[in-house]
């Protein structure tokens, strides 16, 4: 069963609503996408047959912030986030990007060991930067440079 990649701009605000009220259920985020919201951003959506997962970002000139990368949880450590991220950056670069940086959670070390196989870098620490639930929880700038 093959892969498709679809542009962030063309996929169902549907499917990405949904996924990060799964993925990110203990954040506080009333904010609802929507298409005009999309249209802003560079990324993609991966789908086999299901709907796997995302990846969107800011970009401006040289530099992309990523806003949102997420893999249904049953899809996870299947290889399929790396495939998503590789042609996210390479594409992205291909435009002209050469900084990428985001915000983790420090209590996301999933995601953090997921990251330092690229090479971000910690370059800041935002206190209380997310608000969640059970709390607010700090995050690491990470910055990967190409
Ligand atoms: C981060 C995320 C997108 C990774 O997607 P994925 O498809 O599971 O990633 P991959 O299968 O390509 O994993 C690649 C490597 O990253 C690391 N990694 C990924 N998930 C990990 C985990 N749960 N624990 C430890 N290492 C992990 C491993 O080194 C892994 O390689 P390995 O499986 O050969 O050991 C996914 O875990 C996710 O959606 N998490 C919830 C949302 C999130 O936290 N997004 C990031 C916000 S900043």
């Amino acid at each position: 069963m093959s892969l498709t990649f679809t542009d962030i701009k063309k996929t169902s605000p549907e499917k990405i609503n949904t996924l990060e009220n799964e993925g990110f259920a203990n954040s506080i985020n009333s904010s609802k996408i929507t298409k005009r919201f999309l249209s802003k951003f560079e990324g993609f959506s991966i789908k086999q047959r299901f709907y796997i997962g995302h990846i969107y970002a800011n970009m401006v000139v040289d530099q992309a912030d990523i806003v949102s990368f997420i893999i249904k949880e049953k899809y996870r450590r299947k290889g399929f986030g790396t495939i998503l991220f590789v042609k996210f950056i390479s594409t992205l670069k291909n435009k002209g990007v050469k900084e990428f940086f985001l915000e983790v959670s420090e209590k996301n070390t999933d995601a953090q060991k997921f990251y330092n196989r690229f090479g971000f870098k910690k370059i800041g620490y935002r206190k209380n930067y997310y608000k969640t639930n059970s709390g607010k929880q700090n995050a690491y700038l990470l910055k990967l440079q190409t």
